[in-house]
């Protein structure tokens, strides 16, 4: 039915469930930084998000080269928008939206990764969730970083509240 030729998402389905099964069938808005070719983003689709919530996906399509398999994997999906640009381009539209729920599993390099957290926190609604992907990612990003050190940083401001640190971080404002 989809086309999928990665999984960076089935190991991290305990926590999606546990974390985001309080938003099922409400009117809610959820954002994705880093799509790819849209498992994660389905799942939410299928699973939690209703007809008249929204899930606005940023993906500038680097991995692949376009977005192809994503377009086509989403096109059924009318709560569903898709921006096509890196996140620190897309930021700008974004930045006075309101979020109940941020998923940040893009760009992984430490700076970036800061800046994806950050504006990501800013953009969350109070008591709305935020999960980062592979803050126990063991590989560096192409500049020699890792999203682990953004995220500590991240973690230090006292605003932020933590329900989960392990391969991945959650928290809530
Ligand atoms: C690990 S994949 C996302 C996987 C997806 N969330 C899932 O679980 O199925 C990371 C994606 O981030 C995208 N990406 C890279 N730099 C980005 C940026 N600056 N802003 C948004 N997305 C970015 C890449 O093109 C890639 O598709």
């Amino acid at each position: 039915m989809y086309n999928f030729t990665q999984d960076w998402f089935s190991h991290n389905l305990k926590l999606f469930n546990k974390f985001l099964t309080q938003f099922k069938d409400k009117k809610v808005k959820f954002l994705e930084i880093g799509s790819y070719e849209g498992r994660s983003a389905i799942w939410m689709l299928e699973n939690i998000l209703s007809k008249d919530s929204e899930l606005i996906l940023v993906e500038p399509g680097y991995e692949l080269t376009n977005n192809d398999v994503l377009k086509e994997n989403i096109k059924n999906f009318v709560n569903c928008k898709l921006i096509e640009q890196p996140f620190e381009i897309a930021s700008k539209k974004l930045l006075w939206e309101k979020f109940d729920f941020v998923y940040i599993d893009g760009n992984h390099s430490k700076y970036n990764c800061y800046l994806d957290c950050v504006l990501g926190f800013h953009m969350l609604k109070y008591d709305g969730i935020l999960a980062i992907d592979d803050y126990g990612w063991d590989l560096f990003y192409n500049d020699g970083t890792r999203p682990k050190e953004a995220i500590d940083k991240f973690l230090n401001n006292p605003n932020v509240r933590l329900l989960h640190k392990g391969y991945q971080v959650w928290i809530t404002k």
